[in-house]
């Protein structure tokens, strides 16, 4: 067993002023339209460059970031020769950024690895603390993971000012991302002690502050609460990997776009259901931990997805694939390449209970 953690973390009220401690000659920041167009990248830009650093901007960040963007911002990262790299945004932005080093440094061997500060503005991936990146290949419809230590950040920013803005759709969805993370993390195969410590911290700052998140954009004591949440459950799932309802919403994301969060709100009561006689034990530790009934495996398991449905339900996350604008020919016509793709998924190791090609078709089906 092993827990690894490289990231500096920094958190609390004025955080991003650590951002001046962070060493660097020139700076290049990666970050998405909405960043600019707020002035949130003026705040990261003002830091640098009252230090005399030069910065260069690259906000051409889209949703699910295509492998087309992460090569035009490796082009210009290349170009700018800076020895810092900024990100600033969601995971979107935060995973293009680690895309951008990875493809970067291996297509010239002689660029050195930069200085990698992640500064989350959803509470979502806890991509800021992980090894992993998620980019899409547009043209097969496909989400790939890279996954390599390379691609940890070594500074990141926990300033809750910058969630402030996220809107209740996306503050659900994110939300929903974190206990995914959290949930996943607990009953993987390859949970430990420390990881599990986390994976238990994440879900309690989910089940206390999404709620008061969404109803309350501007409630920063719940804002807060689940920029730590979403960063312990990144730790704890960079190190114990992740589960079915990962490799479920990886698949139907490719495929149809769905936000990320959604995709996994949507799995994961079929994949707990799916996992309960071999993780029932876990997840019925964890409904005791946030105060539901658990008088046995059976009960603390159906009151874990209760709970979990009427979070959604409060949220009005969508909970089956239906609600969501897709075309239900074109749904049943890609369960197979779906089903194929979350079986070969790297997150699918991970889950308690091993699913055949059919079981994941299945667990589709039932959440059409
Ligand atoms: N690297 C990892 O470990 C990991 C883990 C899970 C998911 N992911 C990937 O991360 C991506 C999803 O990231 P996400 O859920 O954070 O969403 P996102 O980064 O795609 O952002 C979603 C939307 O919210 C907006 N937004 C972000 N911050 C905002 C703010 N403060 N105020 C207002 N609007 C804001 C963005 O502009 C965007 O339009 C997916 O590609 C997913 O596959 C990565
Ligand atoms: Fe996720």
């Amino acid at each position: 067993m092993h827990f690894y953690g490289k990231t500096k973390i920094c958190y609390g009220k004025y955080a991003l002023d650590t951002l001046e401690e962070v060493y660097c000659t020139r700076a290049f920041v990666v970050t998405d339209p909405f960043m600019v167009k707020s002035g949130f990248a003026a705040q990261i830009t003002s830091h640098l460059e009252r230090r005399d650093i030069p910065v260069e901007i690259f906000s051409d960040v889209e949703p699910d970031p295509s492998l087309e963007t992460v090569k035009r911002g490796a082009l210009a990262y290349a170009a700018s020769k800076a020895d810092l790299v900024v990100a600033l945004g969601g995971g979107s932005a935060i995973d293009t950024a680690k895309a951008i080093i990875y493809f970067a440094c291996k297509a010239a061997e002689e660029l050195p690895r930069p200085v990698l500060a992640a500064i989350p503005t959803t509470s979502g991936t806890g991509s800021e603390v992980t090894s992993i990146s998620v980019v899409t290949d547009k043209q097969n419809s496909v989400k790939i993971p890279l996954n390599d230590d390379m691609l940890i950040p070594d500074v990141a920013i926990l300033d809750a000012r910058f969630t402030r803005t996220v809107p209740p759709s996306v503050t659900a969805a994110t939300g929903m991302d974190v206990l995914t993370h959290a949930i996943e993390a607990y009953t993987s195969r390859n949970h430990n002690a420390f990881t599990d410590i986390l994976a238990v911290e994440g879900t309690r700052y989910v089940f206390s502050a999404l709620l008061r998140a969404y109803q309350n954009m501007e409630d920063m004591q719940a804002r807060e609460a689940l920029l730590l949440g979403s960063c312990m459950a990144g730790m704890a799932f960079n190190n114990s990997g992740l589960g079915l309802t990962h490799s479920m919403a990886h698949a139907l994301g490719g495929q149809f776009h769905i936000p990320h969060g959604c995709a996994n709100a949507l799995l994961l009561p079929h994949v707990i259901r799916f996992n309960s006689f071999d993780a029932g034990v876990r997840y019925r530790e964890l409904a005791r931990i946030i105060g539901l009934p658990h008088s046995n495996v059976e009960e603390g398991t159906s009151a874990l997805v209760n709970a979990i449905n009427s979070l959604c339900d409060a949220m009005k996350v969508p909970m089956r694939v239906r609600d969501l604008k897709v075309d239900e020919t074109a749904y049943r016509q890609s369960l197979d390449s779906m089903s194929i793709h979350a079986y070969n998924d790297l997150c699918t190791k991970g889950n308690p209970r091993r699913p055949s090609l059919g079981d994941i078709k299945k667990l589709f089906e039932a959440a059409w």
